[in-house]
C-alpha cells in the first residue's frame, strides 16, 4: 500500500464520514447491537461513539495500518472492552460461531472478494447472529447505473479499491435471509456515491 492509500486516504475518509448524514445513519444502524461484537474495517473509528453499552465485547479488523494509526488513540478512550486485528475480510482469524452481531459500515464496497467476506461473515457469526450494515451500492436507476460502471476505475483508485457498482442485496442474500432492508438515495451526496443498502441480516 503506498503513500497516498495509507496517509492520505484515512485523513480524508475521516474528514469526509465523520459528519451528517453518516453519524444519523451510525447511530440508528448500531442501536440494537448487543453482545460479542465484530466490525469488519473498522477504519478510523467513526462508529465507537454509537455502540451502545449492550455490547460487552468489540472487535474489529481492518487491513490498512493508515486507518490504525488513527483508531488507536479512539480505541484507547473508549470504555468498550475492545480489541484490533489487522485482518482482512476475507480470512476471519476467529473461530466459527464467536460472535452474536457482525458490523458493516461502507465497507463491502472496498472488499476485493465479497462473497468470500460474506461467507466467512456468516461462518463467525453464532447461529441466529446477525448482520448490521450500511453500503453504498449500485442504483436501480439505469442512468445512474451506467456512470457508476463508468466511474468505478477512478473510484478504485482514489478511494483504495471501493466499487460504486456494486449490488449489495444480492451479495447478502445469497448468504443470508434479509430481516430488514432499506434502499434510498442518501440526501447532499452524489447519486453515484449515494445509494444506500441499509438493514440486518439472520444467519
Ligand atoms: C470507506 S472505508 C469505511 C470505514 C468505516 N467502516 C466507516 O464507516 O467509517 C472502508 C474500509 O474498509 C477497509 N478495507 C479495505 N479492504 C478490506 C478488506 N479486504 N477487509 C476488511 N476491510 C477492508 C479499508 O481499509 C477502510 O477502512
Amino acid at each position: 500500500m503506498g503513500w497516498y492509500g495509507e496517509w492520505v486516504f484515512p485523513r480524508l475518509l475521516d474528514w469526509s464520514m465523520a459528519g451528517q448524514p453518516f453519524a444519523d445513519y451510525r447511530r440508528q444502524l448500531l442501536a440494537p447491537v448487543k453482545g460479542d461484537v465484530l466490525e469488519i474495517g473498522f477504519g478510523t473509528g467513526l462508529n465507537l461513539a454509537y455502540y451502545p453499552d449492550t455490547v460487552t465485547s468489540l472487535t474489529v479488523i481492518d487491513p490498512n495500518p493508515g486507518m490504525a494509526a488513527i483508531a488507536q488513540p479512539r480505541l484507547q478512550r473508549t470504555a468498550l472492552k475492545c480489541q484490533s486485528r489487522p485482518l482482512r475480510g476475507e480470512r476471519l482469524d476467529f473461530p466459527a460461531h464467536q460472535f452474536d452481531w457482525v458490523v458493516s459500515t461502507w465497507t463491502l464496497c472496498s472488499i476485493a472478494d465479497r462473497d468470500r467476506a460474506l461467507a466467512e461473515i456468516h461462518r463467525v457469526l453464532k447461529p441466529g447472529g446477525r448482520f448490521a450494515f450500511i453500503e453504498h451500492g449500485l442504483s436501480p436507476d439505469p442512468a445512474i447505473a451506467r456512470w457508476q460502471t463508468r466511474l468505478t476505475p477512478l473510484q478504485k483508485r482514489l478511494a483504495d479499491g471501493c466499487r460504486l457498482d456494486q449490488p449489495i442485496a444480492d451479495l447478502i442474500r445469497r448468504h443470508f435471509d434479509l430481516d430488514t432492508l432499506v434502499t434510498e438515495y442518501a440526501p447532499n451526496l452524489p447519486k453515484t456515491g449515494g445509494y444506500f443498502y441499509r438493514g440486518v441480516a439472520v444467519k
